[in-house]
């Protein structure tokens, strides 16, 4: 027995049919420790935490907390043992309120009604004691992302867990409330919880970690102190091979006599007299803050919400799609940043996902062509190194980050000559990151596509656009060339709406 670590996970193996998710993993947790857990998109991360929690029976191995020694958990002992997990997909219940999420599945209670009371009063307590601002009171759909993780950690936090594992947790999350939760995740290791933290974002993991355990392929490939070590050092670990670029070059190929869309004075949505224009072969970022209303151009774009005036015009023609299948018809596509909501058919395999709009676009067709079917499906599955032991395989069998590769290569198969895409890489590992930028590159580059990418993350958006428009509350604040890119500018006119008004 032993009192070094809090948590030993020792030989850890779990099969799948046909994949082998984990082989022989084993790592251990010091008490009052960050451990950061990292690899690419089906490295087995997450199947290796749910072991932990008793949402995944490993096929063999040991799980130790605290010195005693299970071959299997369940949420129950999960929790009796002070294990809280906050999932990559948390699933908490969007109809109920702050304290009613906080206490789910185990109420307080009075004789044998619920007190709903009493448990608004520990969850005032619980978020007080964290120091964040939330209603208990207010339901869970109303609550920004961040808020809703906040909950959950609260939830962590208020059955006393000494062990905490977070997957992913700030992949949905705005950089203003990943700073909020930094802050309690920091507040919590002082006060002596351990932590496992897994992202995809190496800035993260050394900001916060001390340790970090590396899996490639289900393996353990090595530990390492986070201060002793170098960021390449952990790519190449994660990866199996050396990655010096960043971003793959992109050879000048804009065609400047073809403008595919242009935005005359669009208004709706949020958005107020947005003025642009896409050429053939270019790829137009759209930066600014979170809510400054990208998502709602696209969306308006895209014909999922009709605009109230402006006009938009395709290849000179003027449109106005009312639908999305109106838009897919004239050539744009969008790759939605909800893609849990808006993304794949989960049930559905990887291929017919893939296929999906070209099944839409040929709809009079009574036969689809199998061999380009497969043959579609194939090409995607290399080139974003889609990691399945199939193509049959059900989307949602796949990890996370291979999830959004399917949704990502369905829209890109499109065909179409417009493809918006939102956020194209949050949770994809950096690996494949550079795979979907050569991916866009091509697009624009042999196949005279036109791209707007919107992104948060400053280095994406300036790695890879050719210009970028800058958006703030629903203004257009700012238009950039290349030349004039720097991280100082994008955020001056990412805030500038909010100076003006102050
Ligand atoms: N229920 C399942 N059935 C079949 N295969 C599965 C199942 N769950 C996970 N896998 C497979 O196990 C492997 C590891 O998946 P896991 O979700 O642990 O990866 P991850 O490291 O968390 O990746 P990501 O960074 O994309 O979230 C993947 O190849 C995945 O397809
Ligand atoms: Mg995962």
């Amino acid at each position: 027995m032993s009192e070094e670590y809090v948590l030993q996970l020792q030989h850890i193996r779990k099969e799948y049919p046909g994949v082998v998710a984990l082989k022989d993993v084993t790592l251990e947790l010091k008490p009052g420790e960050i451990l950061a857990l990292i690899g690419e998109n089906g490295a087995g991360k997450s199947t290796l935490i749910k072991c932990c929690s008793g949402a995944v029976i490993p096929t063999s191995g040991k799980i130790i907390v605290n010195g005693k020694e299970f071959t299997s958990m369940t949420p129950q002992l999960a929790a009796e043992n002070g294990i809280a997990i906050i999932y990559q997909e948390f699933n908490n219940v969007k109809e109920l309120s702050a304290a009613e999420n906080l206490f789910l599945g185990r109420p307080i209670k009075k004789g044998i009604v619920i007190d709903k009371a009493a448990m608004e009063r520990e969850a005032a307590k619980a978020f007080e004691q964290l120091h964040i601002k939330i209603d208990p009171k207010a339901l869970m759909k109303n609550l920004t992302v961040g808020y809703q993780q906040m909950v959950e950690i609260a939830k962590a936090i208020q059955q006393n867990a000494k062990i905490l594992i977070m997957d992913e947790p700030s992949a949905p999350l705005t950089s203003a409330e990943v700073e909020s939760m930094f802050e309690v995740v920091e507040r919590l290791r002082k006060e002596g919880v351990s932590i496992i933290y897994i992202s995809h974002r190496l800035e993260e993991i050394y900001r916060l970690s001390d340790r970090i355990v590396v899996l490639r392929d289900g393996e353990y490939i090595k530990t390492l102190i986070t201060k002793e070590s170098h960021v390449q050092e952990l790519i190449k670990l994660m990866v199996g091979r050396e990655l010096t670029q960043t971003y793959p070059p992109r050879g000048d190929c804009i065609d400047e006599n073809e403008v595919i869309l242009e935005l005359k004075d669009v208004t709706g949505n949020g958005d107020k007299n947005i003025s642009l224009k896409v050429h053939k072969g270019e790829i137009l970022g759209l930066g600014g803050l979170v809510g400054a209303g990208r998502t709602e151009l696209a969306q308006m774009i895209f014909g999922a919400v009709k605009k109230q005036s402006g006009e938009i015009y395709f290849k000179g023609k003027e449109i106005n799609p009312k639908s999305p299948r109106e838009a897919i018809d004239i050539g744009i596509a969008l790759v939605p940043e909800d893609r849990k909501r808006h993304g794949a058919l989960l049930g559905v395999s990887i291929k017919n996902n893939i296929n999906m709009p070209i099944y839409q676009r040929n709809s009079t067709l009574s036969v689809i062509n199998s061999k380009v079917e497969r043959e579609t499906a194939e090409k995607y599955e290399k080139s974003m190194a889609i990691k399945t032991p199939s193509l049959q395989q059900l989307v949602k069998n796949l990890s996370g980050g291979n999830q959004q590769k399917v949704i990502l290569a369905k829209w890109l198969a499109a065909d179409a000559e417009l493809i918006i895409v939102d956020e194209p890489t949050r949770g994809i590992d950096v690996g494949a990151k550079y795979e979907i930028y050569k991916l866009m590159n091509e697009l624009v580059e042999k196949e005279g596509k036109a791209i707007i990418m919107i992104s948060s993350e400053m280095e994406e958006l300036m790695g890879m656009s050719d210009r970028i428009v800058v958006l703030s509350e629903g203004n257009m604040t700012g238009s950039l060339e290349k030349s004039e890119f720097s991280q100082e500018t994008i955020m001056a006119y990412a805030s500038a709406a909010r100076m003006e008004e102050g």
